[in-house]
C-alpha cells in the first residue's frame, strides 16, 4: 500500500494557482451541464456546489438530495485541481495524531478545508448538529464510519453504526443534519479528504459539536449497536 506523505498536498498549493487555471474556461461547463463523469476542475466545482445550495435553500432541514448531489459532482473533481487552490487558513497541532486543516473556500453558503492526514492521522468520533456535509477522498485510503444516536441518556449513550467504508479518490460520505450525522475518520497510510459543509461551521445556526469515546466491543446480539461516552478532544 502506497503510504502518502502531508508534503505531497502542499506542493504546489500555497498561491500558485494563477498559472494553473489558466485555460480552465472551457471545463467549468462540467459542473453546469456538462458529462456526468466529465472532470470538473475547481472553479466548476464551487459554481456547481453553489447552484445546488441555491435551489435546496428552502428545503426540508435535511436534505439528503442535496449531499447526493453534491457527493456526485465532487467524485468528479481533479485532485491536482484541489491542490492548486490557495489556502486561506491552515491549523495543524504536530503533538497530537490529527490531520492538518486547509481552508481553501468559504461563503456564506458553504465551506470546503483540505485535510492532510499523515500516517496514522485520525478525527475522534464528532457529530456535526445542524449541517450537511460531503467528505471526498482526494488521495490515499480513508477510513470512514458513520453513526447514528440510538439512545442519548446521560451516563448511557448508545451509537448505531449505519456504514464502514474505506474510500478511494473519488469516492465520497455523505451526512445531514438527521442522517448519518456522527463520523469517525482514520487515514492508517496518510491521505487526504476534501472536507465541504452547508452551512459553514461559523453560521449562527450550526450548533457545538459533541465529541465520543466509542466501545470497541458492540453489544451483545447487536454487531451495530455500541456504547459511548461524551468526552473533549484531544
Ligand atoms: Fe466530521
Amino acid at each position: 500500500m502506497t503510504r502518502v506523505s502531508r508534503r505531497v498536498f502542499i506542493r504546489g498549493g500555497l498561491g500558485s494557482a494563477l498559472g494553473i487555471w489558466t485555460g480552465v474556461a472551457q471545463v467549468a461547463l462540467a459542473a453546469c451541464g456538462g458529462r456526468k463523469d466529465a472532470p470538473v476542475d475547481w472553479p466548476a466545482f464551487i459554481a456547481g456546489v453553489h447552484k445546488l445550495a441555491a435551489k435546496h435553500a428552502s428545503p426540508p432541514r435535511s436534505s439528503r438530495p442535496l449531499v447526493e448531489e453534491i457527493a456526485a459532482l465532487s467524485s468528479r473533481v481533479e485532485p491536482d485541481a484541489v491542490r492548486a487552490v490557495p489556502v486561506q487558513r491552515r491549523s495543524h497541532d504536530a503533538d497530537i495524531p490529527w490531520p492538518a486543516f486547509n481552508w481553501i473556500h468559504h461563503e456564506p453558503r458553504f465551506e470546503i478545508v483540505l485535510l492532510e492526514f499523515d500516517p496514522g492521522d485520525a478525527i475522534p468520533a464528532h457529530n456535526h448538529p445542524g449541517l450537511h456535509g460531503v467528505l471526498t477522498c482526494g488521495a490515499g485510503e480513508i477510513e470512514v464510519e458513520s453513526f447514528q444516536l440510538e439512545r442519548d441518556v446521560p451516563g448511557a449513550i448508545v451509537l448505531k453504526r449505519v456504514s464502514r467504508d474505506v474510500l478511494v479518490p473519488g469516492q465520497t460520505s455523505a451526512l445531514t443534519p438527521d442522517w448519518r450525522n456522527i463520523h469517525r475518520v482514520r487515514a492508517p497510510d496518510g491521505g487526504q479528504v476534501i472536507d465541504l459543509f452547508l452551512p459553514p461551521y461559523d453560521d449562527p445556526s450550526v450548533g457545538t459539536s459533541r465529541w465520543f469515546s466509542i466501545s470497541n466491543q458492540p453489544e451483545p446480539d447487536r454487531p451495530d449497536l455500541f456504547r459511548a461516552q461524551e468526552q473533549r478532544p484531544a
